[in-house]
This record gives structure tokens, sequence and C-alpha cells, in this order.
């Protein structure tokens, strides 16, 4: 099962920010695809080989929303089909390529990866406080060399933070705090509730709270295939939830291979918004804490693992695993459920 995707959903392609050059080529769930803006503004993806000598059309030179192969100058437009065959009257037929549904929103690029005419806007996952101007966002793109699901299990859970961020995001308090899941018909839930205690030292410091005790909660949502979304949330012990400090982090993971995965990271803070330099710690802290403590984790996990299937060299299951297993269960039948009967 590990090696198979689901297809018919949407995956993070890149940060909007990353098309500022025109285009963007990235491989995602092993496909080759080329991103570029269109002159209407929408973004269009194709795949990223020339259906004559599989030249990629990246390497290509773009005529406004026409791209033409480096190789033999076949141009095709943005929908993939072949508009121009400069030595050949006739364009035969199968000079096309694929081109992918994509949307724009929450300064993210969404790809459909499965049936085109199945794409449908509203799976794209909520995440508003993106775009809300009460929120300070700052994000980030690491690419890994590890399946996209150990990232996964490594959001889920947070037993790891006292080992892995001790200086950052890492506490105590976190690796024990019970964990309730919840499972909703297209979301899974992930509470922890952690009454004064002292709490992480990024976290804490960033709200005021740097060694001295908190009511905190964690609430986790995993969205099916790979998105996660981290609402963290510190009151004064004994005050209501409602008047602590709140702020949205967003794991969003999609395999570029199976052993290779991009990760898109996001934070969204709704206290000290007009603190720059504090966006420049929580940028500084989260970037060093993914790219130097998490990234080399997980890439020596994948390379113990040897390409076996992660079920197949039976993991040990401990309590604070719960939650990662739920959610691979999960997708694990909505992948079987996709491929239909053997
Ligand atoms: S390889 Fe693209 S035109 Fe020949
Ligand atoms: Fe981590």
């Amino acid at each position: 099962m590990s090696n198979a995707y689901l297809r018919n959903t949407w995956y993070v392609a890149g940060w909007s920010d990353e098309l500022a050059g025109g285009q963007l080529a990235r491989r995602l769930l092993d496909q080759p695809i080329l991103f570029f803006r269109r002159a209407d503004g929408a973004v269009a993806a194709l795949a990223d080989r020339c259906p004559h000598r599989f030249v990629p059309l990246r390497m290509g030179k773009r005529h406004g929303d026409v791209i033409e192969c480096a190789y033999h100058g076949l141009r095709f437009d943005a929908s993939g089909r072949c508009v121009l065959s400069p030595n050949n009257e006739q364009i035969p037929k199968a000079a096309r390529v694929r081109s992918y549904p994509v949307i724009e929103r929450h300064g993210l690029l969404f790809v459909w990866m499965g049936d085109t005419d199945r794409a449908d806007a509203a799976l794209v996952p909520d995440f508003g406080f993106m775009d809300d101007p009460a929120f300070a966002t700052t994000h980030g793109y690491i690419h890994g060399k590890s399946g996209y699901l150990l990232m996964v299990d490594n959001i889920l859970d947070l037993s790891h933070t006292q080992y892995l961020h001790a200086d950052t995001l890492g506490c105590e308090a976190l690796a024990r705090a019970r964990s309730e899941v919840v499972e909703h018909e297209r979301s899974v839930d992930v509470r922890r509730t952690m009454r004064n205690s002292i709490q992480a030292p990024l976290t804490a410091a960033s709200r005021g709270f740097a060694d001295r005790p908190a009511d905190a909660y964690m609430d986790t949502r995993w969205y099916p295939p790979s998105y996660l979304q981290m609402e963290t949330c510190l009151a004064e012990p004994g005050t209501p939830r409602s008047q602590g400090k709140t702020s949205f982090a967003l794991h969003l993971i999609t395999p570029e291979t199976a052993s290779t995965n991009h990760y898109f990271w996001a934070n969204a803070r709704a206290f000290a918004t007009d603190d720059e330099s504090l966006s420049r710690r929580i940028q500084e802290g989260f970037a060093h804490a993914f790219e130097f403590e998490d990234k080399p984790i997980l890439e020596a996990q994948q390379e113990s693992m040897d390409g076996a299937d992660f079920w197949s060299l039976q993991p040990v299951l401990l309590a604070s695993d719960a939650p990662a297993v739920r959610v691979r269960r999960r997708l694990d039948r909505m992948i079987a459920e996709e491929a239909g009967p053997p």
C-alpha cells in the first residue's frame, strides 16, 4: 500500500510566490509537472514532457500562453493541445500533453492528480486564516528525502518534540499529553489539553509565558491525503481559552516520489501581529527545527527502512502513536476504495 497514492484529491504543488519567475517545474506523485501563470492570471499545469521525444517542456520558450518545445519546436497551449508542428501540415492527434486542474487559494497552488472531470473545488481544505488580515503569517518550503507519510507521522506524534526540538517547539507537557482522537467524515481531529503547564520555549516566549505555566490547547486536524493544521492556544491558568493567544500552523506534505516529499509549512498568529522581530524569530525557529532537526531524522528513517513497506516492518506501537495510526489506516482505506476491487 505504501507506494499507492490517493489520486482523486488536491495536493499542494507550491506556494504562489514560487511562480514569481513565471514558471515552476516540480515532480508530484512521480509525475513531472510544469506550472505557469497564464496571461489572464490563472495558473496552468502541464505534464512536463514533450510527447515527441520527451524533452522537458520547462526547457522550452514561452509565447504568451503557448510553450514551444526546445528540441523541434512543437507548440502547446495551456490546455496541452498541440497548436503548431512547424514542419508538418498535419498535427498528429497524439501530439498533446496532459493538463491538470489547478486552484490557487490561500497563497498556495493546489493541483488535482486524479480524473479531471472529478476535480471538485469544494475539496480544497479551508485555511481562511492565511488570508485574514487579523493574522500575521510566515511560510516556508523544504524538500525531504523521505516518504511523505513519515512526515505525517511526525506531526501527529508530538512526543518527539521533547527530544528533537527541546530549544524551540518541544516540552515534557506536550510529550506526555493525552490525545483525544475524533473522526469526522472528511477529517480527523486530535485534541490535546495541558492545564497549568510549562510550554515549549518558542511557543511560550512568543506569547509571554516564558518559564511560567499556561493552560495550553493544541488541536491538530488532518485532511486527506496529507494536510495537517495545528491550532495552538495558550491562556493564563484558570482563564477561558477564548482569552488566550492563538496561532495556526500548517504542515502540508505532497509526495514527490515514494521516498521523497515536498513539505510546505506556515504559521499564522493572531497576537502581536505587528511585531516583525517576532515574525523573524518564528520564521527562523520553525525553519531551523524542520530543516535541521526533523529532516535528518526522517531521511535516516527512510534509509533505514530500505524500501520496505512500513507495516511489513511491524513497528512497535506506543500510546502516542494512536493518532498517526488512525490516520494511516483511514488513508489506506481511502486508497483501497479508490482502487476498487482487485
Ligand atoms: S522533443 Fe519536443 S518537439 Fe521534439
Ligand atoms: Fe518535529
